[in-house]
């Protein structure tokens, strides 16, 4: 059947939405009706895929302002006189149409640090638990599609924040490489907490929703480490370690170290105390802001400031409306 879709065309210099109706076949996902507008009316359409198997993470896209791959959101997800509106991710620079400059990504993925596997460790030497091996492997099944980072309302709206901010993508890096037992750097948390901003992100889940590998972004990787940067900062038993041990001995722990060996952005325009470098090159540890009782506050699906309006016209809230979501948080407990 004809159905009718609408595509963004333009450039950096700006374009617009266009109309097309294009011809539906049963079983067919978004990413076949862009081939087909190619072949048919629009052949100079710009759009990147290569493996359409939702494998390769390059087909992304925002389909119906919601942030997906093409080559695996299914025609049959929308009602048969819906229109489908298909505009390139937002978060990102516009090259052309539906393609972006995701460059802000492999910036941050060069920034955080490799994994350290401690010295004289040769192969064979070590033995992983088969429970340390799966903790880890949920984050492995990363495809880089950027969803998630385009998702995130951190830098989704507030371009300002993408220097200080590594986004969700690394943080489930760095949550892998603090849960690997082989991994000899003791500064992970510290690391994503002062140097990748961690402390920016108010744990929305809306990374998680769109995540088309279903990993759990915010439960398994970022509230894990957002809780070990405060039992590093609030615990009293580390609180008492810090009043017992001479700051010496601290500075010489590989916690202590930490704040020293943390590296500067290098990402575009970061630069100063304005990109929360301090005199020593470390960026000075953010901490969670607390309540006037004293404790964290529960942020979840509240976003900080609001968002702005889509470039593209038709866009999709986030955190997404109750309706809309696929996971469900306990319910408060009333007492
Ligand atoms: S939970 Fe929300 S704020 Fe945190 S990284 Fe994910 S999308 Fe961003
Ligand atoms: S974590 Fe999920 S949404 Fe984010 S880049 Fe990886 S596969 Fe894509
Ligand atoms: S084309 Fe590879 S994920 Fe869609």
């Amino acid at each position: 059947m004809e159905r009718h879709f609408r595509v963004w065309r333009g450039d950096s210099s700006g374009g617009e939405i266009q109309d097309f109706d294009v011809e539906v076949n049963e079983g067919e996902v978004v990413l076949d009706i862009i081939h087909r507008l190619q072949a048919t009316q629009t052949p100079d359409l710009a759009c990147r895929w290569n493996c359409k198997a939702g494998k390769c993470g390059s087909c992304s896209m925002e389909i119906n302002g919601k942030p997906r791959l093409g080559c695996m959101t299914r025609m049959s997800t929308f009602e048969e006189d819906e229109t489908v509106t298909i505009t390139p991710l937002r978060a990102f620079p516009i090259i052309r149409d539906l393609v972006t400059d995701v460059s802000f990504n492999y910036e941050k993925a060069r920034e955080t640090p490799a994994f350290a596997p401690p010295p004289g460790v040769k192969p064979g030497d070590y033995r992983m638990q088969q429970v340390d091996v799966e903790r880890s492997q949920e984050f492995r099944k990363c495809i880089e599609c950027f969803l998630c980072q385009n998702t995130c309302h951190v830098v989704r709206d507030h371009e300002e924040n993408k220097p200080a901010f590594s986004g969700p993508r690394y943080f489930i890096r760095a949550a892998e490489l603090d849960m690997h037992p082989l991994d000899d750097r003791g500064d992970r948390k510290e690391y994503a907490q002062a140097s990748q901003g961690l402390g920016y992100c108010n744990i929305t889940k809306c990374c998680t929703e769109v995540c088309p590998e279903h990993i759990k972004i915010t439960d398994n990787a970022i509230i894990p480490m957002k809780e070990r940067v405060v039992d590093r900062r609030y615990d009293p038993l580390v609180w008492l370690g810090r009043k017992i041990f001479r700051r010496d001995q601290l500075e010489s722990s590989p916690a202590g170290s930490a704040r020293e060996s943390m590296a500067q952005s290098t990402s575009t325009g970061v630069t100063g105390v304005a990109a929360g470098i301090g005199p020593s090159g470390a960026r000075p540890a953010e901490s969670p802001p607390l309540n006037v009782d004293g404790r964290l506050d529960v942020a979840e699906m509240v976003a900080m400031q609001a968002g702005g309006p889509s470039p593209f016209g038709d866009d999709q809230e986030f955190p997404l409306p109750e309706g809309g979501i696929t996971y469900r948080h306990p319910e408060p407990d009333k007492d």
